[in-house]
């Protein structure tokens, strides 16, 4: 075990559920941050859903880190600090570590300390050799950004597809932020879900064990478990479709009748058939992320898909 590892825990302000929630469901058009459903449980269904045969782009992320290493290995360059905002389990950043010839440290970067904590165990005991720490941030603030110490030539990675949960102006104000902390020639890496065939896509978040379902309801969980409200497990339903107006892909809670909810002091009624959005998770084409890498200051990219054109990986230098 690697005790020595450092842990920089700046504290990111955790965002209030109760308080989030209750504005979400008076609006207009009721709504729930998906950020909410990574408690315990549903980073757990998560992580299920990674290995669902239908859900394809961990897997096809995963496919071109270990197929591509040496070239990517290559455009990052020698001797960097790498630097994975977001780093989850941290099983991507141990792939991309093997990619790079004799990084100086890894820096994993994520909002959960929980997840940080075994990402770094993970990565002690498969990349022994490489120097690396974790931080505790909000990482979409910029100034938070600005403040974590990357020792020498730096290099950034946004993997997951983490940027499709973004909103396009946030996805874009995220990405000039990496370039302003990053010098000329430095690199900047991203990936991100492919626009395809919609029926692939809307299978990938319809799978036929229902986990998905279970990680979109847990948000009904997490509400009674919060609130002590008594909604029942079939008040709402799963739902998640492909709107290829926005290029994205919806997951919505849809109430099952007309039934109303004290939440917090606040009585909140749904109409049978009413939504609550719970999440975008947008697509891109390849010349729309170079696009935008572009539009933030980045000139060369290198790109990678995986074998069968899902997922693509995109190295942009600053
Ligand atoms: C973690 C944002 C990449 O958008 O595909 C999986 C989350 N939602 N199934 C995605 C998710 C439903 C996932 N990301």
């Amino acid at each position: 075990m690697q005790n020595s590892y450092e842990i920089i825990d700046l504290k990111p302000r955790l965002s209030d559920f109760k308080k989030d929630v209750i504005n979400g469901l008076l609006s207009e058009n009721k709504w729930i941050s998906p950020k909410f459903f990574y408690d315990r449980t549903g980073s757990e269904l998560f992580e299920e859903i990674t290995k669902l045969d239908e859900y394809y782009p961990t897997r096809a992320e995963l496919e071109i880190l270990k197929d591509k290493a040496s070239e990517i290995g290559e455009v990052i360059g020698k001797d960097v600090s790498l630097t994975e905002f977001g780093s989850g389990n941290g099983k991507k950043s141990v792939l991309l570590a093997k990619c790079l010839t004799n990084p100086r440290e890894v820096i994993l970067v994520d909002i959960s300390m929980d997840a940080l904590k075994d990402a770094l165990k993970r990565f002690g005991m498969e990349c022994p050799n490489i120097p690396a720490k974790a931080v505790c941030a909000d990482y979409t603030a910029i100034d938070v950004m600005s403040s974590i110490k990357m020792a020498g030539r730096k290099a950034i990675v946004f993997l997951g597809s983490t940027i499709g949960n973004m909103e396009p102006a946030d996805q874009r104000s995220f990405i000039a932020g990496c370039r302003k902390i990053l010098s000329d020639g430095e690199t900047f890496t991203i990936g991100a879900d492919l626009k395809k065939n919609p029926e692939v896509i809307e299978r990938a978040y319809n799978d036929s064990k229902g986990i998905t379902a279970m990680f979109n309801l847990n948000l009904i969980a997490r509400i009674n478990l919060e609130f002590g409200t008594n909604i029942p497990p079939d008040a709402f339903r799963h739902y998640a479709f492909y709107n290829s107006n926005e290029g994205r892909v919806e997951m919505h809670l849809i109430s099952t009748r007309d039934q109303s909810y004290n939440v917090g002091g606040i009585t909140i009624r749904f109409r049978e058939g009413e939504s609550i959005h719970t999440e975008n998770s947008y697509k891109f084409s390849i010349s729309e992320l170079k696009a935008m890498l572009r539009e933030a200051g980045f000139s060369e990219t290198s790109v990678w898909k995986d074998s069968r054109d899902l997922y693509a990986l995109i190295t942009a230098v600053a």
